[in-house]
């Protein structure tokens, strides 16, 4: 078992992506891949949960895989690979299941919020995170960089590999869940107490990541803030304001209290300008780069590439495991 640092996450190819993404996941997956042996996948597995039209899944998880190399993923030392790919996710998925119980997977909020009033809901979505548990796993990650809203699966994930192991013998590294302080819950533009993402009907909420120049200005001319004037850092109090100054810290890569100093006495307006101005300047290279690559023969080799890295490594977890739950095996 590799006892090195390693990093494992993903962006599920579901629609498009947003900032709160870029934020919470994407960012950090571009920091932190100097600092670790890293995995970056397309959950598209997990995207299927819900029904999905095929051809917007074929094209969403090549964007998804085509942003994670525009964003600076450096292909040639991560991993980067597609889920359905790699059939040992949904064979350790199954095994994780059977350790899974029924009210724990229950009380999973993600789970109460998509099904809520639904009809047809389907099985799936239910267990969707013993299919996270073994994303996981099988890679033996001892870390995962994650937006706030992920991490009650990570922590059903440590218990489930727990179990696991006190069952079976040691198998699995427990992961913890890497959480940044900045830009792990990134807001509504027009709700403060509301996800940024991009199931709000009021496109004018959240900021996609192709969104134009105008289009960002416009939006975040929009964006509600409160009646106080001071651009200051509380979530308590202010809320709306502190969702901007994140986005702003996290862009233009200051601190929270750096953004205070510079838009001290300034007002709202002055604020929310340069704050589209920083995401506008962040976000144009990233463009180009999608664009050249989203349908290039270059992706489908840093696809095939990863599929094959990503097989071999999660083929020996899934050999290990079955082994140790008594299947028969010849190795
Ligand atoms: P998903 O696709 O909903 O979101 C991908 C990542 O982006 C983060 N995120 C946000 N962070 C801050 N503010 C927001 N508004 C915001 N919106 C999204 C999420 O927290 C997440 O980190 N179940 C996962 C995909 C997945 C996965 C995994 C992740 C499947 N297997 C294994 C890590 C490891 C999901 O649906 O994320």
């Amino acid at each position: 078992m590799s006892t090195s640092k390693r990093i494992l996450s993903g962006i599920k190819p579901s629609g498009d992506l947003n900032i709160g993404g870029y934020a919470g996941a994407l960012s950090q997956f571009v920091k932190f891949q100097h600092e670790f042996e890293s995995f970056f996948f397309v959950p598209d597995l997990h995207a299927v949960t819900v029904a999905q039209d095929p051809k917007e899944l074929h094209q969403r998880s090549r964007e998804i895989a085509a942003y994670y190399v525009a964003a600076g993923i450096d292909p040639e030392k991560s991993t980067i690979f597609l889920q359905s790919q790699v059939p040992a996710h949904a064979e350790l998925g199954w095994i994780m299941e059977t350790q899974a119980h029924f009210g724990e997977l229950n009380r999973m909020t993600q789970f109460k919020e998509k099904s809520d009033g639904k009809e047809g809901v389907s099985a799936s979505l239910f267990t969707y995170p013993a299919l996270m548990a073994s994303d996981i796993l099988l890679y033996q990650a001892t870390h995962v960089p994650v937006g706030e809203d992920q991490t009650q699966h990570l922590e059903l994930t440590r218990d489930l590999a727990n179990r696991f192991n006190s069952r079976f013998g040691q198998t699995f590294i427990v992961p913890e869940a890497i959480v940044q302080d900045i830009g792990c819950r990134v807001m509504g533009l027009d709700d403060p107490h509301k996800k940024m993402s991009k199931s709000n009907p009021n496109q004018a909420s959240y900021i996609l990541m192709l969104d134009e120049p105008a289009a960002i200005r416009k939006k975040f001319s929009r964006a509600v803030t409160d009646s106080d004037g001071q651009v200051r850092y509380d979530w308590e109090s202010k809320p709306a304001v502190s969702n901007l100054i994140e986005l702003y810290s996290l862009f233009a890569e200051v601190s929270t209290e750096d953004v205070e100093r510079r838009f001290d006495g300034q007002g709202y307006g002055a604020f929310k300008k340069e704050l589209a101005e920083v995401v506008i300047a962040k976000l144009q290279p990233i463009q180009q780069r999608f664009h050249e690559i989203v349908n290039s023969p270059e992706l489908d080799e840093i696809l095939k590439r990863g599929a094959r890295k990503a097989n071999e490594e999660a083929g020996k977890t899934l050999l290990a495991a079955k082994k140790a739950m008594g299947f028969v095996t010849f190795d």
